[in-house]
């Protein structure tokens, strides 16, 4: 079993949705996909309204999914770590005990050279637009992790 997590600030916007765009397009008995945020404000929430209404209009129901914060145990439990943000990526680097943990912790961006990006936006304060605008691009982005992954050419 490969395990992949997908982590953002409050795990209620970007993070169930690459959570639930990758899982949709993995094999569910070789691969265990989770998400978490870096910070506690939304532990034990559902996502957000507007995440839960793009995934569903694209086919994906991510509303079962409760929101958690990151913790130092999740370097052990998981093969992959994808950050959003470079603010996601130092709030988990900070908490990293060793080289090994460091190593796993990657920009999901940098799965695919084509997106011009550096970052997945926040759209926690934005309008159903920017929310459409970051399901494109972890669509995109989560079509080549799930190639790869299925390869092991990560
Ligand atoms: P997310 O978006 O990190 O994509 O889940 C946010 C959600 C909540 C907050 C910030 C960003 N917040 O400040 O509560």
């Amino acid at each position: 079993m490969t395990s992949v997590l997908m982590v953002c600030l409050g795990n209620i916007c970007r993070s169930p949705l690459a959570h639930g765009i990758l899982e949709s397009k993995l094999p569910f008995d070789q691969f265990y996909v989770d998400s978490a945020g870096t910070a506690n404000y939304h532990v034990g929430d559902s996502p957000d309204h507007r995440s839960i209404a793009i995934a569903k209009s694209y086919g994906i129901d991510i509303s079962n999914q409760c929101g958690r914060q990151f913790k130092v145990s999740d370097f052990d439990t998981f093969d992959f770590i994808y950050i959003m943000d470079d603010s996601n990526y130092q709030n988990v680097i900070a908490l990293a005990r060793n080289t090994n943990d460091i190593a796993k912790v990657r920009c999901i961006l940098e799965a695919d050279e084509t997106i011009q990006h550096t970052h997945i936006p926040d759209p926690y304060y934005g309008n159903i637009t920017d929310f459409q605008n970051v399901f494109q691009l972890l669509e995109k982005v989560c079509n080549t992790l799930s190639n790869r992954l299925q390869n092991t050419v990560i």
